[in-house]
C-alpha cells in the first residue's frame, strides 16, 4: 500500500522534473554552430551554392570522397569529363558515360552542376586539331558540339562555363584554334548558340588571373561589357581563383571587380579556387593558417556582394588535387587533408558562413 503511494508519488514528480526540464530546453538560446554542422547546412541557410570540382576517378572508387563530397556541398563542376576531348573523342561519337554518372550523383544528392567547359583551347581531341578546317566546317563542329552537350543535358545544368580563358594580353583574344579559325566573334556566338540549346541554363564567361583589378580583370570586363551591348546571353563571369599564399588576391580589389560587374548586371561565380602553401614562408602550421585567411577573405567578399551566388573549390580534398602534378611538387591546395580532415581552411570557410547574411 505504501509502496504503490510512493510509486504514484514517484511517478507524479517524474513528470514534473520532465515536465521542466522540457521548459528549460526550449527556453535555451540555440547553439548557433552545432559541432557537426556542415558547410552546405550552412550555406543552404544562406541560399547559396558552395561547390566543389568533382574527379570521376575518386567518385567512383572512393567511397569517403562520396560521402564527405555530398555532406559538405549542394554544387558540383566535373573536373575534366565534360570538356571537349573526353565528351566528343570523335567527329561523330559522343561518350556521355562519364559525365552522366557526375550528374547522377549530383541529382541523386540535390545538388546543382556547372557545366565545365564547351569552348576552350585545351583537352581537345586529335581528330579536331590535326585537321585543317574551313571557317564555315569549324563553325558547324563547335555549333555541333555546343548544341548537342547542352541539349543532352538540358534542364540538368545550372550554369555552363560556355567560354574558357578566351582573354590573351590587353584587349585581344588569345590565338587559339577557335579565334584564329572563326575570328573573334567566336565568344559572341558560342553564347548564342548555347543559349538556343537551353534558354533556362546561366551561361559564364570564365577565366583566371582576371580576380582582382589589372589588365586582365579590365579585359574581361570589356570583353563582357561588349557582348552585353551585342545583347549576346550571358549572365555571368566565373572568377577561377587559383592562388597560393606567396601572392594571395587582394580582396578589397576583388570586392571592387565583382561590384563592376554587378553594375552590368552579372552574377559572379568563385569557380575553382585552391591555394597553393608550396611557394609559401612558415611552418606547414603557419602556411595552413595563411591559406585559410585566403579563404575567408575570398568567401567573405562573396557572400558580401549580393551578386556574388557561388563558391566553387577545385577539388576538396588534398587526396585528389591537380596542384602536384602540374608544379612538379607536393602541395596541399584544398581545404580536407588527405584523410578527409578538416583544415584550418575549412573551418575558416564555416566561420564566414556562419556569421554571413547573403
Ligand atoms: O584521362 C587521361 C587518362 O586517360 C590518362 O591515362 C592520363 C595520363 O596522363 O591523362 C588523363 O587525362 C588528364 C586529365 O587531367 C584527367 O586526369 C590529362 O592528362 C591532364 O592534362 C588533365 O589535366 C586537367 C587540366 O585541367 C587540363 O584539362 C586537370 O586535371 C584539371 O584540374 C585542369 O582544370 C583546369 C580547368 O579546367 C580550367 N582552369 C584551369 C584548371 C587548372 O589547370
Amino acid at each position: 500500500m505504501i509502496f504503490k503511494g510512493l510509486n504514484k508519488y514517484l511517478s507524479f514528480s517524474s513528470l514534473i522534473i520532465l515536465g521542466l526540464t522540457a521548459t528549460l530546453l526550449i527556453s535555451l538560446p540555440a547553439i548557433s554552430q552545432p559541432a557537426n554542422i556542415t558547410l552546405r547546412d550552412l550555406a543552404q541557410e544562406q541560399n547559396f551554392h558552395i561547390g566543389a570540382a568533382v574527379s570521376i576517378k575518386a567518385l567512383r572508387n572512393d567511397p569517403t570522397y562520396r560521402e564527405v563530397l555530398a555532406r559538405e556541398f549542394n554544387m558540383v563542376t566535373p573536373e575534366n569529363v565534360m570538356k571537349f576531348k573526353p565528351i566528343h573523342p570523335e567527329r561523330d561519337r559522343y561518350d556521355f558515360t562519364a559525365a552522366n554518372e557526375i550528374v547522377a550523383f549530383a541529382k541523386a544528392n540535390q545538388m546543382q552542376i556547372r557545366g565545365h567547359t564547351l569552348v576552350w583551347h585545351r583537352s581537345l581531341p586529335d581528330w579536331l586539331t590535326e585537321t585543317e578546317w574551313t571557317r564555315e566546317e569549324l563553325m558547324e563542329i563547335l555549333r555541333r558540339h555546343i548544341f548537342t552537350v547542352i541539349s543532352h543535358y538540358r534542364g540538368d545544368i545550372y550554369a555552363w562555363d560556355v567560354v574558357n580563358e578566351a582573354v590573351g594580353g590587353k584587349d585581344s583574344l588569345r590565338k587559339t584554334i577557335w579565334q584564329q579559325g572563326i575570328g573573334s566573334d567566336y565568344v559572341e556566338l558560342a553564347f548564342r548558340w548555347a543559349h538556343e540549346a537551353d534558354p533556362q541554363a546561366l551561361l559564364f564567361y570564365n577565366d583566371y588571373d582576371g580576380e582582382g583589378l589589372g589588365e586582365k580583370s579590365d579585359a574581361i570586363y570589356s570583353l563582357v561589357k561588349d557582348l552585353l551591348a551585342k545583347d549576346v546571353p550571358i549572365h555571368g563571369v566565373g572568377l577561377q581563383m587559383h592562388k597560393s599564399i606567396k601572392n594571395p588576391p587582394k580582396p578589397e580589389d576583388v570586392a571592387t571587380n565583382i561590384k563592376r560587374l554587378g553594375e552590368l548586371g552579372l552574377e559572379v561565380h568563385i569557380t575553382e579556387m585552391d591555394v597553393q602553401i608550396h611557394n609559401g614562408t612558415g611552418t606547414q602550421e603557419e602556411r595552413l593558417v595563411k591559406q585559410a585567411k585566403v579563404y575567408q577573405d575570398i568567401l567573405g567578399v562573396c557572400l558580401k556582394a549580393p551578386n556574388c551566388t557561388a563558391f566553387v573549390t577545385w577539388g576538396f580534398t588534398d587526396k585528389f588535387t591537380w596542384i602536384p602534378r602540374a608544379f612538379g611538387q607536393p602541395d596541399f591546395p584544398l581545404i580536407f587533408d588527405k584523410s578527409y580532415r578538416p583544415k584550418p581552411a575549412y573551418q575558416a570557410l564555416v566561420e564566414v558562413l556562419s556569421t554571413a547574411n547573403h
